[in-house]
Order: C-alpha cells, then sequence, then structure tokens
C-alpha cells in the first residue's frame, strides 16, 4: 500500500479476480484514490499481469494525481525527499509541512502527510486547503523505496488525470475494462441512516453524481466490461437491477471508513458487474 486511503479495495480482489476478463483492452479507474485495488490487481507476482498493461486512472483529487504523476516519472527522487521528511517527523514539523503544501503542493510533502496524519484520511476545507491534525501514531509505516519503484513500473503505460470520472469515461472504448468506486452511499444504522465518510475534497460526491455514474454505466453496458463496488443497501439495488443486466453480489465486510466506533460496524458490500 504506497498511501493510506479511506475506502481502499486491497480485499476486493480475491473476490473478484475470477470475474476480470483475460482479453481486456484498455484498464480504466476514474475513482483511482488510493490505488489499494490498481497496485493489488498489476502487482499480483511482482509484474504487471499480461492481460493488464495500459489504459487511464484519475480522480478529482488533483494533488493525489500530482504524487502519482511523480511517482511514475521519478520514483527515486520521489522516494528520497520524502523519506528526509519521515526522518525529521515532529508534530511541529508536520505543521510546517502542511502549511508549505497549502501554498505550493509538492508530491513529497503529500505522501509525508499521508503517512503522518491522524487516520489517514484525505480531508479538505472549503478553501480546498488539506485541513487534517497530526496523528498520534508513535511508529510511522512507511514503503521502502523498492516498493515506489514496483508502484512506478505499474503506473508506467498508464495516462493519469485530475478530472471528474465522466471525462475518463468518455474514453472507453470496445473491449476496456472500467472499474468504478465512488465514495460510498450512507448506509443504515440502528433505526436512522448513518452519513458515511464521502469529503474527500471541497466539493463532495453526492446523489446526483452517483446518478450521473449509474446513467453513464448503463450507457457502456453493451461495449465495456464494467465492476462496481458499493455498500449493499437498497439505493444501489434500485440503480442495478438484474432486468438491465447487472449482477449484484453481496459479501461480508467490516468497513473501517470512518474514524467513529459508530461508523465501524459490519457492513455488507456490494460486488456488481456486467458481463466481465
Ligand atoms: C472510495 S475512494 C477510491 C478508493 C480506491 N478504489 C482504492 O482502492 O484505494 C473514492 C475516490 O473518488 C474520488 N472522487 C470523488 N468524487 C469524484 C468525482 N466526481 N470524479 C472522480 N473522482 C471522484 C475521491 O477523491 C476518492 O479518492
Amino acid at each position: 500500500m504506497i498511501l493510506k486511503w479511506p475506502g481502499g479495495k486491497k480485499w476486493l480482489l480475491k473476490e473478484v479476480s475470477h470475474l476480470i476478463s483475460q482479453k481486456i483492452n484498455n484498464y480504466i479507474e476514474p475513482f483511482v484514490g488510493g490505488g489499494s485495488f490498481f497496485f493489488a490487481l498489476t502487482q499480483q507476482d511482482k509484474l504487471l499481469p499480461s492481460y493488464i498493461q495500459k489504459g487511464y486512472l484519475s480522480d478529482t483529487n488533483q494533488k493525489l494525481i500530482n504524487f502519482y504523476s511523480e511517482l511514475k516519472l521519478d520514483p527515486a527522487k520521489l522516494y528520497r525527499n520524502s523519506i528526509r521528511l519521515i526522518n525529521n517527523h515532529t508534530e511541529e514539523e508536520y505543521y510546517k509541512v502542511r502549511d508549505k503544501f497549502r501554498k505550493n503542493p509538492k508530491a513529497h510533502q503529500f505522501i509525508y502527510l499521508n503517512r503522518t496524519c491522524f487516520n489517514g484520511v484525505y480531508r479538505e476545507n472549503l478553501k480546498g486547503e488539506f485541513n487534517v491534525p497530526v496523528g498520534r501514531r508513535n511508529k510511522i509505516a512507511f514503503p521502502s523505496q523498492d516498493y515506489f519503484n514496483l508502484c512506478s513500473k505499474s503506473l508506467s503505460n498508464f495516462e493519469i488525470s485530475s478530472c471528474d470520472f465522466e471525462e475518463t469515461i468518455k474514453k472507453a472504448k470496445k473491449g476496456d475494462f472500467i472499474y468504478l468506486d465512488p465514495p460510498y452511499v450512507d448506509r443504515p444504522y440502528e433505526n436512522s441512516s448513518y452519513k458515511t465518510f464521502r469529503k474527500y475534497n471541497a466539493k463532495e460526491f453526492n446523489i446526483n453524481d452517483l446518478e450521473r455514474m449509474v446513467e453513464a454505466c448503463n450507457n457502456l453496458r453493451d461495449k465495456c466490461s464494467i465492476l462496481i463496488s458499493n455498500f449493499s443497501v437498497d439505493l444501489v439495488k434500485e440503480y442495478f437491477k438484474k432486468k438491465d443486466g447487472w449482477n449484484f453480489k453481496e459479501t461480508e465486510k467490516t468497513t473501517f471508513i470512518s474514524g467513529k466506533a459508530k461508523g465501524r460496524t459490519k457492513v455488507k458490500e456490494a460486488i456488481i458487474y456486467n458481463s466481465l
């Protein structure tokens, strides 16, 4: 895992790897986030599987995408600059780096803040400034230089961009594989609805965005293989029906999307796909 990121889907790979066709053209992931699924998939044998060689990765978080671009381009330099910050880490240094990052964000500051902030979440205020306080862990886990190199290799033939998911989906052609992992919808908690963490960016992903995504999926479902993950709740079931060509599979998973104990309840996750 190169970054800590809420909603990471490394666990999903073992549930779906048998569903992924070995004859895909482009691999497309428009909500790439911490890339847990992408890196797990492309590093299964420390090598890119021959069927996943190129494609498009994107996310609205521009600083995240800048991090991936630097990682792809020069992993050794990025590692050197990041480890220097990690080795000097104190609470005081954290806030100094956070101030610099707010004025002029750099990729090495991004991963340093990600690894040392509270709960590894990325959250911005309305001005679009990273506003997570320092974490309280004594020991900081940081990936090795070899792992930086491996991730850079995974990214080497991928076009990486910062944009809304629809822009990336528009690039899909016949035979492409699209994995969509949008921010989770809310889920029921006791007798009410528990608001899920969705505020990855100044602009929160909302129900209109979800509906845009559903429409885009329906337009592409006869052309591409599509895999979608979310909570298995009525709202999501309503959007993806068998009669429209969607398979809906439930899995049990304890999610740690919320820092609050209340958010750590066992919730069923949904795996939705057409004929992959
Ligand atoms: C659940 S996370 C993805 C996690 C990722 N699949 C993984 O395995 O690490 C959802 C991501 O969607 C991004 N996002 C939110 N709204 C978006 C939009 N309109 N278009 C593209 N990305 C968006 C967030 O920045 C966040 O990184």
